[in-house]
Parts: structure tokens; sequence; C-alpha cells
């Protein structure tokens, strides 16, 4: 066994370790407030348990307040520095994030189990961030617009929020942060991040980055915490006015309390939550194609992506050959250590395995299973024999043929395929966030449009065929953010708009130039040099006309 001694991961406030920072001064002068941490937890490896990656110190209410109130003492500073160096500065971090992209990769598959391949994909999705908001710094464009007065010019300027608090979860641990964190900074924000504490080693390598890139102490400032405190915490860091915009990446149910916490203060936060991700295979559809789709979609990340696979919505006609296929490409796919080439491998953290668990438990007695020779946990050899079966006759865990490492010692699950799942069954209208793909049939694309709609989720879709009628006529139809045709529900480019609605956000939308409007505020400026008062709508001269006039017939 490797023994590689955890790292210490703490609270970093305007560049301090959170115990060295023992008093921050307050937004205007006035109250001092101490950060402390309330307790230490583990990160741990979670395809390796027994190794621990990292010892979190979490913060409390306080230090997020603490954070919040030091971004807001470095704001002004930080928006004075003119754009285009912003610019370089996030430059400059994309470059050292390339030449780092090993090492952040092998930590991100060391702390939440990401295949080595998936983590370095996610890795290149920051650089790609960093490429387009680098250029950004040299345009943030605001406009000219014309004036009904004569001597007279109006302009409209991008100004930033103040402070972003950004709250993120770990199944992209630095991938989703960097879309909150780079444009923030570059529209001159500073920051607060609470990442997921099973994640707390990614993000403070992460910070380090930022900082070795030139982004000031105070600029942008980190505090691991658990739920609770981060909720106090923020209601206390908007009560203080310490906060001016929060970006949150997780559970519809959390969204919910942010969204509405942040409306008690009238702000919108940016909500990018659930999904339960439709994919329409037509009966036109290439079928192999559709099947690498939804292995990929369901199964990647071990199905643990805000886009992953929900339901495949599957025309009656080649319902059985698609789940045929299916079946046997899922019982093929490889299993197992991460650091090796696997389809997926442990899941996050013990939270989500237990998640997990329980959606297993909306298993019917009409639902058809396959994909795997058992059901739960994927065990040793020996482990899973003596386990009474469990829905569908699949044996309740149990080793998994080709699985590559030790099953034991990693939160491990069987990949599933549940047919015949219906509308009302409750493993249709919620997400599973683990290795499980629904299938449902459908005979004409209403009908299919409908399924994809009734959970009330919204945020990627895909739909599999060769018509280019039902291709458009499925992406008017369906009510999500994000529609793929004849691709993965999964792998959105970094640079087109992310984001979802209904269950799956507010609307808001992260990525490429659709992000500017999260971290920046419009302000319009109007300039008069006639040297008197033109009054709007009141001195406007428009000539008369003669609205009677008609042409001759
Ligand atoms: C998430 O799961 O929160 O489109 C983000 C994708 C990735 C990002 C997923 N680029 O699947």
């Amino acid at each position: 066994m490797t023994m590689v001694r955890p790292r210490r991961v703490g609270a970093r406030i305007a560049g301090r370790a959170h115990d060295l920072c023992a008093t921050v001064g307050g937004p205007a002068g006035g109250a001092e407030v101490e950060p402390a941490a309330v307790r230490v937890v583990a990160s741990t490896d979670p395809a390796r348990l027994d190794e621990v990656v990292a010892e979190v110190e979490l913060g409390g209410p306080e230090t997020i307040l603490a954070a919040a109130v030091a971004a807001r003492s470095a704001a002004r500073e930080w928006a004075a520095v003119p754009a285009p160096v912003r610019g370089s500065v996030i430059g400059s971090f994309g470059r050292l994030v390339a030449d780092n992209a090993d090492a952040l990769a092998r930590l991100v598959t060391r702390e939440v189990g990401k295949p080595a391949a998936e983590a370095r994909g996610e890795v290149q999705e920051i650089i790609d961030t960093c490429e387009f908001f680098r250029g950004e710094g040299r345009r943030l464009y605001g406009q000219t617009v014309p004036s009904e007065m004569p001597d007279r010019e109006l302009f409209t300027f991008r100004e930033p929020l103040g402070v972003m608090m950004v709250i993120t979860a770990g199944n992209f641990p630095v991938a989703v942060p960097s879309w909150y964190l780079v444009p923030a900074l570059l529209a001159g924000n500073t920051v607060v991040w609470k990442p997921a504490e099973y994640a707390a080693a990614c993000a403070q390598a992460m910070l380090d980055l930022l900082t070795a890139a030139g982004v000031p102490a105070g600029a942008v400032n980190l505090v691991p915490a658990d739920g609770r405190a981060t909720s106090l915490g923020l209601e206390r860091a908007l009560a203080a006015g310490a906060v001016d915009k929060v970006g949150f990446t997780g559970s519809t149910e959390v969204g919910r309390v942010i969204g509405a916490l942040c409306g008690r203060h009238l702000q919108s936060p940016c909500l990018e939550l659930g999904g339960k991700n439709p994919m329409v295979v037509a009966p036109d559809a290439d079928l192999d194609a559709a099947v690498s789709a939804a292995v990929f979609g369901g199964f990647g990340t071990a199905g643990q992506r805000c886009t992953s696979l929900g339901t495949a919505i599957v025309h009656e006609s080649v319902h059985a050959a698609f789940v045929r296929r299916l079946d046997a490409a899922v019982s093929a796919a490889v299993i197992g250590d991460p650091t090796g080439d696997v389809l997926y491998g442990p899941l996050l953290d013990a939270r989500f395995a237990a998640g997990f668990e329980r959606h297993l438990t909306l298993l019917r007695d009409h639902h058809r299973l396959s994909g795997s020779t058992a059901l739960g946990r994927i065990t040793g050899a020996t482990a899973g024999s003596a386990q009474p079966p469990g829905p569908g006759g699949l044996p309740r865990n149990g080793p998994r043929r080709g699985f590559v490492g030790d099953p034991d010692r990693g939160l491990y699950y069987h990949p599933l395929i549940v047919d015949g799942v219906r509308p009302d069954d409750e493993l249709f209208r919620e997400e599973t966030f683990g290795p499980i793909v629904g299938v449902t049939t459908y005979r004409d694309l209403d009908e299919a449009i409908e399924l994809a709609n009734l959970p009330g989720y919204g945020l990627s879709s895909s739909i599999y065929t060769a018509d280019a009628a039902s291709a458009l006529r499925f992406r008017r139809g369906v009510r999500a953010g994000m529609v793929s045709v004849n691709g993965s529900t999964t792998g959105a480019e970094a640079h087109l708009p992310f984001g979802g609605n209904g269950r799956s956000g507010n609307g808001s939308r992260q990525s490429g130039v659709w992000m500017l409007d999260q971290v920046t505020r419009w302000q319009s400026l109007s300039w008069d040099y006639s040297g008197r008062l033109q009054r709007a709508q009141l001195d406007t001269v428009v000539p008369a006309a003669d609205l009677s006039f008609r042409l001759p017939r």
C-alpha cells in the first residue's frame, strides 16, 4: 500500500490560513469577526477508503462571514485593475493549469474517484474556460446607443457586482468551480468559494494555482464548510451586505433554500441544479451510436453528472433491439480502479453511495433489470455469493466479472438498466445520481416529448434520429436548456450556454458570453452637451405625420 501523508486543508482568507487570520475588518469599517474552524473531517480516496487525501478543517458561519468581509475589502482594488490585465492573469492561470494538468487530474482521480481520462478532460475544461475569458478581458464590450435628443450620447458599461459567493459540488471538483471563478474574477469581482468537503484538496490546489497566476490575496477566498454552516454563514453575509451574488451548483433541494435566501435580499442567484435528462431513440436512429451515447451518458462518471442520462425513451419498434444492445455493452464494460482505463470508478463519497442505495429501493416488480449480474455494491468474489436475491431476482451485492482493482477497498456499484419504467414511478421522476438508466417506450414523437418533459427538470436532453424534422420538433418541444441531436446528454462544450429550467435551475446560464450577465451588471450613461435641460419624452421633437394619407387605388 502506498501511504501518502494527507494534506491539511482549511479556510484561506485574504491569503492567510484561517487560524492566522484572527480578525478582519467589517464591511463599513465596523464589526470585527473571528473566524474559527469547528471540526476536522477526512476527505478519503473513494477507491481506497483506507487512504485519507486531506484532513479538512470545516469553518463555521463566522468563517464564511469573515471571508465575505475580506472579499469585500479586496473588491475595490481588484475592480480597479484594467480588464485586459485581469484577462492576462486569467491567461496565466490557464497556462499554469495546462502545465500542472497531470498533477491536477491525478488529484481529481484520487479525491473523487473520477477515471483518469475523464479527469484529464475535466482539467481541459478549465483550460478552455480560461482561453475564452482571457480574450474577454479585451472585450467586455459596452454599447453606444443613439439618443432621441440632439447633442446627447448614450452608453452602456458592464460593471462588476462586488463579491460573489460560489458554492460547488464535488462531481466536477475543478472544472465547474472554474466556470464561476474565472469569469467572476475576469469581470472584476472578488470571490468566496465554498467547495464540497469531500473535494477540498482539489479546491486548495485550484487556489494555489490562482495565487501563482497573480490573483491577489483577498480576491479569492476559500472556506470548506458543511451545509448547515454554509447556509447560516451565507445568511449572515447577505444580511451584512457582504455578498452581492451567489453561484450554486448542486441539488434542486439545496438550490431552493439558496434561492429563497437570496430572494429575501432581492438577489437572483446563478443556480445550476439537478437533472433527469431524457434521450429519445427514434425508429430511424443509428442504434449502435445511440447505445454508445447511453453508455457514456448514463454510466460515465458513474452517472454522477448533472447532465447524466436519466431515462432512454425508445420507440417501441426498436425498443427490444436497443435494450439488448445496451445490456450487452453495459455487461461487458470495464469498471473499477479509476487510475486505469475504466468506464467508471467508485461513487464520489459515502453520502452519495448512501443516496444511491436509497434510489435502489425504488425498484418495483414491473421493472426488468439488466446490465449486471448483481445489484448494489460490487464486492470481492466470496462476499457476494451469500447474499439473498434483491428485486428482479438479482442477488444483492456481489462480484462483477472483469472488475479491475480491489472492489472491497472502494465505493463501487453495479451498473443497472431498468427497463419498463412508468411515468408514475419515482424512478422515472427523480434524479438518481448513480450508475442507473431507466428505459421506457413511446409511439409518436409528441408522446416522446411529453415523457421527456414529465419529470419537470430541464437541464440536458438528446434525440437520436436521422430525420431533421423530428430533431427540430424535439428541440422546440423539449423544455431543456441543452439539446443534443445524435449525441450524449453529457459533455457540453465549455463555451455554449450551460444551464436549465424548471427543477434544474432558475434560467441562469453559465459559460461563454452568457455568463457575463451573471458576473456583471449593466450601467447606462446618458451624457448631454446641449447646454440646456433636455427632457426625454417631453422635449423630443418628431416631425408631424399625416396618418390619413393613402396611395391612389
Ligand atoms: C455537472 O455535472 O455539474 O456537460 C457539469 C457536461 C460537463 C459538465 C457537467 N461538461 O457533462
